[in-house]
C-alpha cells in the first residue's frame, strides 16, 4: 500500500487505475484507527476493486473548546493496519493543501435542516466542517462508492444528503457499528477514559437497547427518554441527549409512531463525549 501525501500523485495513480477499468471505493477517515474503521475498509472491498483510506484531521469540524491539537495522531500504526486489511492506497494531506485559502476564508458546504439538529446544535459548525472536507476529498479521490459508519448517524445522513443534493455520482454506503465486548461502541476517543469508565460506559448500549425493549413493549416516547436519561445518570455520565427519531431524517416522531425509529445518545463520561444509536423496529 502507498502512502500520497500530493493530491497530484493520487490522482495519478486513481487515473492509472480507471484507465484498466477499475471501481474506486474510498473510506475517509480522521486515523487513530481501530477495527470500526477496518470494517469500513472491507465493506469497501466488497463493492470495488481497488480502495483508497485517508487520515486527514480535520480543523474546521472541531470546535474551539474541542479537541483538534490533542487528536491522537497515530500514522505509522494507522499505515500498517490498513495494509494489513486490503487498502490499495493511503492519501494524507496536509492542511494547507486542503485549505489553500485558510480554514477561515474556506467555501463552505452548508447542508440545512438536518445539521441543525442534535450533534448539529451541539456542536455548531462541525458538520458544515464534515461536509466540506468530504466534498473536498471526494473531489480529489473521484470514488464510485464510499463508506461511512452507522456509527455516527447524523453524519451518515448528511453525506447522503449532500451527496444527492450535489448530484455527486458517488454511492454511500453505511457500515454497522463495531462494538467491544460490553457493547461500548469503538471510536478513537474512548482512549480518553480509565479502564473503570470503559466499563462504566457499557450503560450507553444497555440503555440503547432498553429503549429498543420498550418502544416494543409500547411505552410512550416520552416516558423512554426520560427512562434513558436517569440510567445515563446512574451510571455517573451527563447526558446531551437521549432521544427517539424518525431513522429518515432524524425529525420528531408522533407519539404513536412505532417504525421506522432510532434511538440516539449522547453523553458525557470523564474527559469523552460519547455518541451511539440503534436502529428500532421494523
Ligand atoms: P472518524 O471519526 O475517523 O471516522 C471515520 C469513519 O469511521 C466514519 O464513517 C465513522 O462513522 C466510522 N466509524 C467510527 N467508529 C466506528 C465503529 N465503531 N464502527 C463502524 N464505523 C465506525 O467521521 C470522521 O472520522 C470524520 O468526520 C470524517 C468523515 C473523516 C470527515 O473528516
Amino acid at each position: 500500500m502507498d502512502t500520497f501525501h500530493a493530491a497530484a500523485d493520487l490522482g495519478a495513480r486513481v487515473s492509472a487505475w480507471r484507465r484498466a477499468g477499475a471501481r474506486i471505493g474510498f473510506v475517509p477517515t480522521m486515523g487513530n484507527l481501530h477495527a470500526g474503521h477496518f470494517s469500513l475498509v472491507e465493506l469497501a472491498r466488497a463493492h470495488a476493486d481497488k480502495i483508497i483510506a485517508s487520515v486527514f484531521v480535520n480543523p474546521t469540524q472541531f470546535g474551539p473548546s474541542e479537541d483538534f491539537a490533542s487528536y491522537p495522531r497515530t500514522l505509522a500504526q494507522d499505515q500498517a493496519g490498513l495494509a494489513a486489511h486490503g487498502c490499495d492506497a493511503l492519501f494524507v494531506p496536509a492542511v494547507d493543501a486542503m485549505y489553500p485559502f485558510g480554514a477561515a476564508a474556506s467555501v463552505r458546504v452548508e447542508v440545512p435542516g438536518i445539521t441543525e439538529i442534535l450533534e448539529g446544535e451541539l456542536r455548531p459548525g462541525h458538520f458544515a466542517g464534515v461536509a466540506t472536507v468530504v466534498t473536498k476529498l471526494f473531489n480529489l479521490v473521484q470514488p464510485d462508492v464510499a463508506v461511512f459508519g452507522q456509527k455516527d448517524y447524523q453524519q451518515l445522513l448528511v453525506i447522503r444528503r449532500m451527496t444527492e443534493d450535489l448530484c455527486l455520482p458517488i454511492r454511500i454506503l453505511a457500515a454497522p457499528t463495531r462494538r467491544e465486548a460490553n457493547g461500548l461502541a469503538m471510536s478513537s476517543r474512548n482512549q480518553y477514559l480509565s479502564s473503570e469508565e470503559r466499563d462504566r460506559a457499557a450503560v450507553i448500549y444497555r440503555t440503547l437497547c432498553a429503549m429498543s425493549e420498550q418502544l416494543h413493549a409500547g411505552r410512550s416516547h416520552k416516558v423512554i427518554e426520560a427512562d434513558a436519561r436517569a440510567a445515563l445518570e446512574a451510571a455517573g455520565s451527563v447526558p446531551d441527549y437521549a432521544v427517539i427519531r424518525r431513522a429518515s431524517d432524524l425529525t420528531l416522531p408522533d407519539p404513536a409512531e412505532h417504525s421506522g425509529l432510532i434511538a440516539l445518545i449522547a453523553t458525557r463520561l470523564g474527559r469523552a463525549r460519547l455518541i451511539d444509536n440503534l436502529l428500532m423496529g421494523p
